[in-house]
């Protein structure tokens, strides 16, 4: 895409990655993409904001090329180290060894551990000006922890542009627009920014909620992030969005379930069904992962904002079955606490389960309300039994 006027003189100037298979190595993004946003602020002196991935160094460099010729530039502002906004740092600094790099003493101390540079670097304080001319003048605003010690966003205070890198963003590349007025539905973006939030973001909800706590009194007309959307015509919308998210990690979450469930030849598979029927009798929202099958980045966001969660999956060599106890872990990686639970799987000649299961509940503060394991293949009456589990679980969260 073209480099695209966000303001009088401010450019956004970013890349869409449409091949990166995992985010962080981590987190699937095949699908959905993800943009890498930066601006160039075209005043007296030019002002390059973040960066890129490496492997987009050729198009970073050809859209910065399109305002400002990138050997004439006098400041690359770093507001986060993380490589996917600075992995052209090594190239962009051959070509322009004068343009003076600029970013919090934690920030500068990791460009020296990641790119080995330390001339030409200088150390922006909180709440320090840097005047560009032309109508344009930078407010830096350390945000530690959001996502790293190092962060910061960039505040242009003549026309009220909020460059907060990984603050506000999300998942999703860039679909030919880069606002979000423009956009007839945003479901899309919003549930990506979400997936991002829980994903990246998720563990540092104090720092973010001290971030917007900030911003209350600040006039901005654009949230200009560096990855997903630029709010242009909400800007207030993606504020309230990732305050709400931050809430949540004090909460109980929602009443509503997600149902995890693992199987090995089909017999907890069938409990699963009536489990659900037993729920969907309440009336409470319900989703069900297959975790074989469903990366955790897709299934955390339903744990982060639901209270209650069903756990079905069979013994298997006197344990729990290994897929759910990768996806509990990761749950408590993210410190996803304090939710009402209930286990039920099948087992051949030994159960097991229940042993794990009731040792990761203590582990993630989780509360068991029900631990139930049968044998073999569910009956008739066995299935009625689920029905009425499953609607126990549900009323007990309302
Ligand atoms: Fe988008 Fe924490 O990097």
């Amino acid at each position: 895409m073209p480099a695209i006027e966000v303001k009088p003189g401010i450019y956004w100037i970013g890349v869409n990655d449409r091949t990166t298979d995992l985010f962080e190595g981590l987190w699937p993004i095949t699908r959905e993409g993800v943009s890498y946003n930066a601006y160039v602020i075209d005043g007296e002196k030019k002002a390059l904001i973040d960066l890129a991935r490496d492997i987009k160094t050729g198009d970073l460099l050809n859209q910065i090329a399109q305002i400002v010729d990138p050997a004439a530039l006098d400041y690359v502002i770093l507001n986060h180290m993380e490589p996917d906004h600075t992995g052209v740092l090594t190239t962009l600094h051959r070509i322009a060894p004068n343009a003076q790099i600029l970013g919090t003493k934690k920030a500068l101390e990791m460009v020296a551990g990641y790119y080995h540079i330390t001339e030409g670097v200088r150390e922006v304080k909180d709440g320090e000006v840097l005047e560009l001319g032309s109508n344009h003048k930078l407010q830096f605003v350390s945000m530690p922890f959001v996502h790293w010690p190092e962060t910061m966003s960039t505040y242009e205070v003549n026309h009220r542009v909020l460059f907060s890198c990984d603050a506000f963003g999300g998942y999703g590349a860039l679909q030919g627009a880069i606002f979000d007025d423009q956009y007839p539905n945003l479901d899309f973006y919003e549930q990506e920014a979400l997936r991002y939030y829980v994903n990246i973001v998720a563990l540092y909800p104090k720092p973010v909620l001290k971030a917007i706590d900030r911003l209350a009194g600040v006039p901005v007309d654009i949230v200009a992030p560096s990855h997903g959307l630029i709010w242009r015509g909400q800007p207030e919308r993606i504020i309230s969005l990732y305050k709400k998210w931050a809430e949540y990690a004090d909460a109980p979450g929602d009443p509503a379930v997600t149902l995890l469930y693992g199987t090995m030849y089909g017999l907890t598979e069938l409990m699963v069904e009536a489990v659900a029927e037993g729920v969907a009798r309440t009336g409470l929202p319900l989703e069900i992962f297959d975790v074989r099958h469903t990366h955790s980045s897709y299934i955390l966001p339903y744990l982060y904002t639901r209270r209650g969660v069903l756990v079905g999956a069979p013994t298997y060599e006197g344990g729990l079955f290994p897929p759910m106890v990768d996806m509990l872990h990761m749950a408590e990686h993210k410190r996803i606490f304090n939710r009402q639970t209930a286990y039920f799987g099948s087992y051949g000649w030994s159960g097991g389960a229940r042993r794990d299961f009731n040792t990761l509940c203590e582990t993630l503060r989780w509360n068991p309300t029900e631990v139930w394991e049968f044998k073999g293949a569910p009956t008739p009456e066995l299935l009625r039994e689920g029905v009425a589990f499953g609607t126990r679980f549900a009323e007990s969260l309302l």
